[in-house]
């Protein structure tokens, strides 16, 4: 069966359950400017608040959260000129398919999601609903806008397969070809960044030490410190990245190294191989921070004025709606729901 011509539309979310880290930024944000800047996709970006509440958060600290999100985005160079920037829960469109397709997606396949078996922990029975049902608000999000390609780092990766499951199971049960089969896009050097800390944990921002992240706010000073204190092994960087594997902390500095300064990790140990980390570390916080404080004082510029933040917010969420309301129709009437209008 060959299904119908898709117009490419990148789709991609960020939770706004904390501050922005270099994670969110080299995996992520980004490559959302690259292929915002590349013209041949239309760009959605959300935050995902309806996402956040999955867990608790304080709404105060919500509100002020999303706005920083969004003069991070924006910051980063995110044009919402050119992009559609928005805030999830101001477009119904994401919770009413998320509905739609808590009815088509399986128990089953929810129970086997990492982050849900992370997240939940050992007490399944006190997490919320929401929380097992996340990955079907995650597919409505994407298949909302029909999006074909979804900029993600690698721990989306389960997520977007089961994006993949819902639309392929919603086509075959109802006998159309209305969703798209959408492509993760997960590539670079910077999918997963890992912790300063644990170099086999990923860098979090809900990670409860602030030493093991870079965030978006951080000046320069915390940025060298934060290397500086970065745990590492005490062997010399070796000649190769291959040489690399069974080194995972040193291997997650050469990554960022590589992703912060556009080079291939080959260019990169070709550069730096001998070098100690008392020579590496200070040259990388050096790098780091050139790169992010253009980015944090743009932040900080643009969160000085939270009207005219909430004013793009509400610009892009009409956008939004424009695209998302008459998908979210149409999959109501395949179901077989009576409509008036
Ligand atoms: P979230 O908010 O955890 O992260 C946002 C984006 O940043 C990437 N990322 C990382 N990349 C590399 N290294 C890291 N340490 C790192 N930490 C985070 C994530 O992979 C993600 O691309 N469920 C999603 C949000 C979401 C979404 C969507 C994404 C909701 N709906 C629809 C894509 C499409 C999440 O929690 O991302």
């Amino acid at each position: 069966m060959t299904g119908p011509a898709f117009t490419p539309r990148v789709f991609s979310g960020i939770q706004p359950s904390g501050g922005l880290t270099l994670g969110n930024y080299l995996g992520a944000l980004k490559r959302f400017v690259e292929m915002q800047n590349d013209a041949s996709h239309e760009c959605v970006f959300c935050l995902v608040d309806l996402h956040a509440i999955t867990v608790w958060q304080d709404p105060k600290a919500l509100a002020q959260q999303t706005r920083e999100a969004a003069a991070g985005f924006m910051a980063a160079g995110i044009d919402p000129a050119q992009s559609i920037l928005f805030n999830q829960s101001q477009v119904a469109a994401h919770a009413e398919l998320a509905w739609l397709f808590n009815c088509v997606a399986r128990m089953g396949w929810m129970g086997r999601m990492t982050q849900w078996k992370d997240k939940s922990g050992k007490n399944t029975e006190n997490a919320s609903l929401g929380l097992f049902a996340y990955p079907a608000l995650m597919a409505a999000d994407i298949l909302a806008y029909h999006a074909t390609h979804v900029p993600v780092g690698e721990d989306q990766k389960q997520h977007l397969e089961l994006t993949r499951d819902i639309a392929t199971k919603f086509n075959h049960d109802f006998g159309v070809d209305f969703f798209p089969i959408t492509e993760p896009v997960i590539d670079g050097p910077a999918t997963r960044v890992m912790s300063l800390r644990d170099g086999t944990k990923k860098m979090s921002k809900s990670d409860p030490s602030d030493m093991s992240r870079i965030n978006l706010s951080d000046d320069a000073d915390t940025i060298a410190q934060k290397f500086r204190k970065a745990r590492t092994d005490p062997e010399p960087l070796p000649e190769t990245y291959g040489d690399l594997k069974d080194r995972p902390e040193a291997r997650n500095l050469i990554d960022i190294y590589a992703a912060l300064t556009g080079k291939s990790t080959d260019t990169v140990m070709s550069d730096v191989a001998g070098q100690g980390w008392g020579q590496f570390k200070p040259h990388l916080a050096e790098v780091a921070a050139e790169t992010m404080a253009p980015i944090t004082d743009e932040m900080n510029r643009l969160l000085g004025d939270p009207g005219e933040i909430d004013r793009i917010l509400g610009e892009g969420s009409a956008k939004a709606r424009e695209i998302s309301e008459p998908i979210v129709a149409r999959t109501r009437d395949i179901m077989g729901m009576i409509s008036s209008g």
